[in-house]
């Protein structure tokens, strides 16, 4: 008899990691659905095998539909879900307005959980599932000028860490994949919300923000150690198809360098370290 193909369903895959993911997964066998928000990215991921489905994370009858549309096509069943959709706000956090911060969390934080809590009935009922939240290296330690995204993955972070809890004994696992820098549209998206939200011109930091636009108009690899997305999904894939998932996927050196540091240095010391980064 043929074996059903195992269901992924895989949010913000236009570009980088996600994409890949939906690409790998796809190869693996798995069916995949893919969510975007553009016409065109949704094109591309049907030309890809892949199933594309609109999601906006920031809007609740999105995710609804969302999660609904997966679980029609699958009668029910969905094997894993990979949290990956997400954006970063710059900017210091006394230029954040309150819509900066709401709009940051109503994606990165908002509809994730809305859309995990959407998948979970049914991964309950199928007695097993796999969620993997792709969270980040400023989701362990903070550096100046991230503050939103930072609190929106240190968010994520607890949300994970109270739902593993929360799973046990449930057969279904939840994993962070914690990526540093990866190569994707991550800067060239930080760069719009940062023009959205920040008037830097007006700002006592508008020194530090000259050099920041510098900073996210490079092409290709702007730090050291920058690795390409299957960096990312290879881990994501230990999450979803191995017997034992860890807790946490580290990717990259500067997230296991920062996640020793922060465990054995004082956060004075750690503090004088991350200014310089
Ligand atoms: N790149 C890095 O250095 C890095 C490091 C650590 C962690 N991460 C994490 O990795 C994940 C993927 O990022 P990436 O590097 O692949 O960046 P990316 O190329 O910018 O991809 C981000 C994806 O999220 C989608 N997205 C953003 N806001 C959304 C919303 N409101 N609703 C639905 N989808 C939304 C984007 O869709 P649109 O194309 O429509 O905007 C895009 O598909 C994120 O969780 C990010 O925090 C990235």
């Amino acid at each position: 008899m043929p074996q059903i193909p195992r269901t992924i369903l895989i949010t913000g895959a236009s570009s980088g990691i996600g994409r890949c993911a939906a690409l790998m997964f796809r190869d693996r066998g798995w069916r995949v659905f893919a969510t975007a928000r553009k016409d065109e990215d949704l094109e591309a991921l049907e030309a890809e095998n892949v199933t594309p489905i609109r999601l906006e994370l920031a809007d609740t009858a999105s995710v609804q539909s969302t999660a609904a549309q997966v679980l029609n096509a699958t009668g029910g069943r969905l094997d894993a879900l990979f949290n990956n959709g997400a954006y970063g706000q710059s900017g210091a956090i006394e230029d954040l307005s309150r819509r900066a911060l709401e709009e940051q969390f109503a994606t990165n934080l908002f509809g994730t959980v809305e859309l995990t809590n959407a998948v979970l009935p049914a991964m309950r009922a199928n007695g097993h599932g796999r969620i993997v939240m792709n969270s980040s290296v400023l989701g362990l330690v903070s550096l100046a000028y991230r503050g939103a995204y930072n609190a929106s993955k240190y968010a994520l972070e607890g949300v994970c860490d109270t739902l593993r809890l929360e799973l046990k004994g449930s057969g279904i696992h939840v994993c962070l994949v914690e990526p540093g820098p990866i190569l994707s549209r991550f800067r060239a998206n930080s760069y719009l919300a940062f023009q959205r939200h920040i008037d830097a011109e007006a700002s006592v930091h508008r020194d530090r923000y000259r050099a920041m636009r510098e900073r996210l108009n490079t092409k290709g690899a702007a730090v050291p150690f920058t690795l390409p997305p299957e960096a990312v999904v290879k881990k994501v894939i230990h999450a979803v198809e191995s017997r034992s998932p860890r807790p946490r996927y580290y990717v990259t050196f500067p997230t296991y360098l920062f996640g020793l540091l922060r465990r054995v240095l004082s956060t004075r010391m750690l503090d004088r370290l991350l200014a310089r980064v």
